[in-house]
């Protein structure tokens, strides 16, 4: 296939290409260039409700298919995914900038949740359990929660699919899938990939939208809609909280991060800079996992500030298909006005700026990768998530003050540290309010882990054999009179 092959224009509902019911379309730019690349279906509220009721009308007959079935279909499905693997890398970069490889990297990601989950359709298994009572029995039984919505992110939009469409799947549900407005051109390649596999009419929709509110709304207070699975910020994910508390639904809510990267005085340094640079400047710094706020003891804080500043000035800012680009453009202008904002806010506060802190001239939406040393402790970048290639490094004293610091903050998705002490390890390990450490690495994500947060990032866990749990209601059978 050529990239104008995995190229779709129309929303996808009950296995067909429709045109949204307003008749209207919204633009897909590239943002490294600010060019139109093309004119998407604009889904409304009807829309919507259209695609619920294939996705409803498509549960049971999906549900009711053996294990074996569902698996080998989702199994077709990764293989032709993979098949297309360097069109749908094309695609991706140029709706959402990242370069080339990283954007291969997420295809290949985002497969391996459909591959993963493939497999562990199978293994959805029961228990027998012992009762109190000698001539009976409780069986426990795994069942699909029924139609699924899935609201899904820019900053991933293959993966993020996947990691929800995937175990949705797996488990016998049918989803309805609003793709982010910036970026809905994987998601409908990722349709167009499922109908190849043979993934029957209403299994998948996709619904892209301009009035994100709008369909939204549907989406999340529909009454056939057991579950919503949402990857967005804490304020959105409080309003669909709200919005699904009239029928009950079932909630995975991936929200904000503001994820601590501590270096403590007995760590590999080197390996901690390559870190630190893996962590904060993946994605030009936009998904909910990057380093935030770089907390280094005091021992080491120059040799560190020294080495990483030297590493990010190698970093090169550009378009995604030019060769060697680390950092593509962020999305949008509003995202570049928030990195200002909050470097502006630490200067102003008394950070210094090492590296950085000026957008690019590679054009309006890249900015340069930027290291602020000696942040104040008030400052707003410690506090917001930045989702930009900002590193404000500031310096403790020990370990009780690295933890402090780290635990001072609302979100608790992912934190990370660097230490070869092994009491330490576990100390801080279990000391940190996250769902995900890294310990002596920068990235972490892995479809084999149960990616997820704590406190006000969120709810449930995506991947992993647990990320099926999330799609699967419990049911127990009492089975008596057993006794001769
Ligand atoms: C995210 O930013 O939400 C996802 C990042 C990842 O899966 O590593």
């Amino acid at each position: 296939m050529s990239f104008d092959q995995v190229l779709n224009q129309k929303a996808f509902i009950n296995g067909n290409w429709v045109e949204g019911s307003g008749s209207k379309q919204f633009a897909v730019t590239n943002p490294a260039t600010g060019e139109t690349i093309i004119e998407v279906s604009d889904c409304t509220a009807q829309d919507a409700e259209n695609a619920i009721a294939a996705a409803k009308a498509a549960f049971k007959p999906w549900a009711s298919k053996t294990a074996k079935e569902r698996c080998q279909i989702m199994r077709r499905w990764f293989e032709i995914v993979i098949e297309h693997e360097q069109e749908l890398a094309e695609l991706l970069s140029t709706e959402q900038g990242k370069p080339l490889a990283e954007a291969l990297g997420e295809i290949r990601y985002g497969a391996a949740y459909i591959e993963w989950f493939a497999e562990e359709a199978r293994r959805t298994y029961g228990d027998i359990v012992p009762t109190p009572k000698g001539d009976a029995r409780v069986l426990v039984m795994k069942q699909p929660v029924g139609v699924v919505a899935a609201i899904t992110p820019w900053n991933f939009p293959n993966a993020m699919i996947a990691r929800k469409a995937a175990p949705a799947l797996a488990a016998g549900c049918s989803i309805v899938i609003k793709p982010a407005e910036d970026t809905p051109l994987s998601a409908l390649a990722l349709a167009q990939m499922a109908k190849l596999a043979g993934i029957p009419d209403g299994v998948i929709n996709i619904v892209p939208t301009s009035d994100a509110q709008a369909v939204g709304n549907v989406l999340t207070t529909h009454e056939d809609i057991a579950k919503v699975s949402f990857t967005g910020s804490t304020q959105v994910g409080r309003l669909i909280m709200r919005n699904g508390a009239e029928t009950i639904k079932k909630l995975s809510l991936e929200l904000g991060g503001n994820a601590p990267f501590i270096v403590f005085d007995d760590a590999d340094l080197d390996r901690a800079v390559d870190g630190a640079v893996t962590s904060k400047y993946r994605n030009s710094g936009q998904t909910c996992v990057c380093a935030n706020r770089l907390y280094v003891q005091a021992g080491i804080y120059d040799a560190f500030v020294e080495k990483f500043s030297a590493k990010v000035a190698e970093l090169k800012v550009g378009g995604a298909f030019e060769s060697d680009v680390a950092l593509g453009p962020l999305i949008n202008k509003a995202a570049v006005a928030k990195v200002e904002e909050l470097v502006g806010d630490a200067i102003d506060k008394g950070a210094s700026v090492t590296i950085g802190a000026n957008p690019s001239d590679k054009g309006e939406l890249f900015y340069n990768p930027t290291i602020l040393r000696d942040v104040s402790r008030d400052a707003r970048v410690l506090r917001e998530e930045i989702f930009g290639p900002v590193a404000p490094v500031i310096k403790f004293d020990d370990e009780a003050d690295a933890i402090a610091l780290a635990n001072d903050s609302e979100f608790g998705l992912a934190g990370y540290f660097f230490s070869k002490d092994l009491g330490r390890v576990w100390r801080v390990a279990e000391a940190l309010e996250c769902g995900i450490v890294g310990v002596n690495e920068g990235v972490t994500s892995a479809v084999e882990a149960p990616f997820g947060g704590i406190k006000q990032s969120g709810l449930g866990r995506e991947g992993s054999h647990y990320g099926l749990d999330d799609y699967l209601e419990l049911k127990y059978v009492l089975m008596g009179g057993l006794a001769e």
